[in-house]
Parts: C-alpha cells; sequence; structure tokens
C-alpha cells in the first residue's frame, strides 16, 4: 500500500522524522506493508515536490543546504499546493504561534478540506480551537492525530486506546521539561531561580525567551490537549487557571524540604477545573521526577493510578510520535 505525505516543516522535527522515514522504509515495509512516499517537503519560503516520490536521502545529505536541489521551488506556499498533490497525510510541524496557532491551523484546515488526514506536532491548534478541528475532521471523514504535541514520544494521548475498557477520572502531569529542571536543580543544589535559568538556557533546555515555558503557558496548552482527548471535556487554554515559577526561591524550597515535601510545577485536570502552579507534593510521591524528564499521572476509575515518564522533548523523541500516529492511521485504513 502507498501512502504519499506531504510534510510542512522541515526543523528540527521534521527533519528528525525524514531520517526515521528514510532510515526505516524497509523494516515498515515488511512489518505494515506500507511505503510512505514523501512527495513535497514545504518552508515558509518554498518548497521541494516530487509526485513520485522525493529522494530523502538525497534531501538529507544537503543538510541545510537543501534549497540548492534542482528542483526547490522558491514562494511556493503549502497552503495553494494542499489542493494539487492528491496527498494521503499531510504532517504540520511549523513552530507553535500560541496566540493565533498560525500557519499551522490554516494548514490543518486546509488539509482536512481536500479530505487529507492530518498528523500534527504543533499543539496550538489543538489548545486553541480543538472543536473546530475535531468537527471538520470528521465531516471530512479525516483522521487526525497529534500524539507528539504532549510529552512528545511518550503515548499520553495513544494510552486512551489502551484504556478503551476503563474512565480516566483526573489527570496529575509534569509537562514543562524547562520549569521541571528548574525547580530540580534549585531542591538538590540550593540554588535560586535566576542561576537554574541561566544554567537551562546554556544547557539547551530554555529557550532565550524562556516566558511561555517558566508562567505556565506551554504546559496550560498541553494539559486542555490532554483533558479533551483523555476526559472527553471541550477546553481551551482560556479555561486553565495558570501560575508560573518565577516568583519561587530557594528559601521556600528548603522550607518545603524540612517537611519532607517537594515543589513541582503540576498541570491538573480534575472536577470540571484546569489548574497550572507549583504545588507541594511528598518527596516520594512518583511525580517526582528530576531534570527534564515529564510525567502523566492518570486516575482510572477501575485500576487506581496509571503512570507515564518519559522525554517530553527532542526531535527524533517527536518524530517517532509522528509515525506511530502515521502508522495508527494507515492500518486503520486497510
Ligand atoms: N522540538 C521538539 O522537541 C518538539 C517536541 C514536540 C513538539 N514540538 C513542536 O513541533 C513543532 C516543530 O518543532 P521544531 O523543534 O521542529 O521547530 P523548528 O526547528 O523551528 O522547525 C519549524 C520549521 O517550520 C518552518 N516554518 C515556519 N513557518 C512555516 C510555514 N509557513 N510553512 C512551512 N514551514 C514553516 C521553519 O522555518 P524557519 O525556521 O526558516 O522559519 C522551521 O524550519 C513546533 O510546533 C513544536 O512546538 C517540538
Amino acid at each position: 500500500m502507498e501512502q504519499k505525505i506531504c510534510l510542512i516543516g522541515k526543523g528540527n522535527v521534521g527533519t528528525s522524522l525524514l531520517q526515521l522515514l528514510n532510515e526505516k522504509k524497509e523494516e515498515i515495509m515488511q512489518k505494515f506493508h506500507v511505503d510512505y512516499k514523501v512527495i513535497a517537503i514545504f518552508e515558509h519560503d518554498g518548497g521541494l515536490i516530487n509526485k513520485t516520490g522525493i529522494n530523502l536521502q538525497e534531501v538529507l545529505n544537503k543538510g541545510k543546504d537543501f534549497r540548492e536541489l534542482s528542483y526547490w521551488n522558491p514562494g511556493i506556499k503549502a497552503l495553494k499546493e494542499l489542493g494539487n498533490l492528491d496527498a494521503n497525510i499531510c504532517i504540520e510541524t511549523t513552530p507553535t504561534n500560541p496566540d493565533n496557532a498560525e500557519p499551522a491551523l490554516s494548514h490543518i484546515i486546509e488539509a482536512l478540506n481536500n479530505k487529507i488526514n492530518v498528523v500534527a506536532s504543533n499543539k496550538g491548534p489543538f489548545y486553541l480551537h480543538y472543536e473546530k478541528i475535531k468537527k471538520l475532521a470528521q465531516e471530512n471523514k479525516c483522521s487526525i492525530r497529534y500524539e507528539a504535541t504532549v510529552a512528545s514520544c511518550v503515548p499520553a494521548l495513544s494510552v486512551k486506546e489502551g484504556l478503551i475498557g476503563n474512565t480516566i477520572t483526573s489527570i496529575n502531569a509534569i509537562l514543562n521539561g524547562t520549569t521541571n529542571y528548574i525547580l530540580s536543580r534549585m531542591t538538590s543544589e540550593g540554588i535560586e531561580f535566576s542561576i537554574a535559568l541561566k544554567e537551562a538556557q546554556e544547557l539547551g533546555y530554555a529557550e532565550a525567551d524562556p516566558t511561555l515555558d517558566i508562567e505556565g503557558y506551554d504546559a496550560a496548552g498541553k494539559l486542555v490537549i490532554l483533558a479533551n482527548e483523555l476526559l472527553g471535556w471541550s477546553r481551551t487554554i482560556k479555561d486553565v487557571k495558570i501560575k508560573g515559577i518565577s516568583h519561587i526561591n530557594a528559601q521556600t524550597i528548603e522550607l518545603a524540604s524540612v517537611d519532607e515535601l517537594v515543589i513541582k510545577h503540576l498541570a491538573i485536570a480534575e472536577n470540571g477545573k484546569l489548574v497550572v502552579e507549583p504545588r507541594l507534593i511528598e518527596k516520594d510521591s512518583p511525580l517526582n521526577i528530576s531534570g527534564t524528564l515529564n510525567v502523566i499521572e492518570l486516575q482510572t476509575k477501575y485500576a487506581g493510578p496509571i503512570i507515564l515518564i518519559g522525554r517530553g522533548a527532542g526531535g527524533f523523541e517527536a518524530a517517532s510520535a509522528i509515525l506511530n500516529d502515521m502508522i495508527n492511521i494507515t492500518i486503520k485504513q486497510k
């Protein structure tokens, strides 16, 4: 079975996906009898189109200089070309825009209107316009999956399929690696927030402008996606009560430690409410994870807590989640 793929956004995640598809081509063919043929790769300033299949090795060999390829078409836009491509799956990996979810939102809408299935790593559209996107996918009989948007490769959304006979009642999670790194370092080293943040920036764990992470907006977006998907809610980021971690100091952390407690930046969905804020938890709580890890604790009605822990970021981590989604969509079509 052949599946034609269109990739929008050839950055860290997009390029990692191309590498995965190239490396795993034979394995995917053997295991799933699917040939994923990438027919278009779009960037903000142009694209590569080859309807018989792009040579991925050639693109990867070029690295950042892929625009030097003879068939690079400057100026073409994914939004204009999507309808002419006859693609089966559109992969959306452009940067997240927390204000209006663009350009990803328009890409997703255009793909669905052209009856193209969608896999996205960009969370903006889902925490701002979840209902609209789901409805459009349904109307066009398309699949839309976005596992990479929450905790990257951790199967935070597809766990729902494994718990189909159970009922998830609440979520307690740590969904932002940057804030968890900062709080972990403040706890283990007794250092102040500003020093831990600088360290995180030097190690590449925090952006030059870390506001979205440290003020809780990134975690809040992921929490909305989790709650909508796993609890069946229908919320947007405006429904989340959000408090960041920049006001926490070394003294507060030390005081908590005297009582065998630690401060963690928790994302909580329970009793109809969504909250992201620093909370005191027991030192031996399963939520007390260190470094840049993510953790998701699901309370279930018939089996108590279920806990997922793993790396919440990274190009290949996200790409592997995208490939999961692609395979899931394809298998269900068969
Ligand atoms: N990196 C991770 O660990 C991770 C994990 C999970 C989810 N995500 C999400 O996945 C998405 C991609 O992340 P990333 O780390 O790969 O970001 P990135 O490295 O910045 O890649 C995004 C790419 O999209 C391109 N782009 C921008 N506007 C575009 C447009 N209108 N049309 C086509 N391409 C466009 C960018 O080009 P220019 O740079 O030239 O503008 C860039 O090459 C983000 O939404 C992110 O939040 C990332």
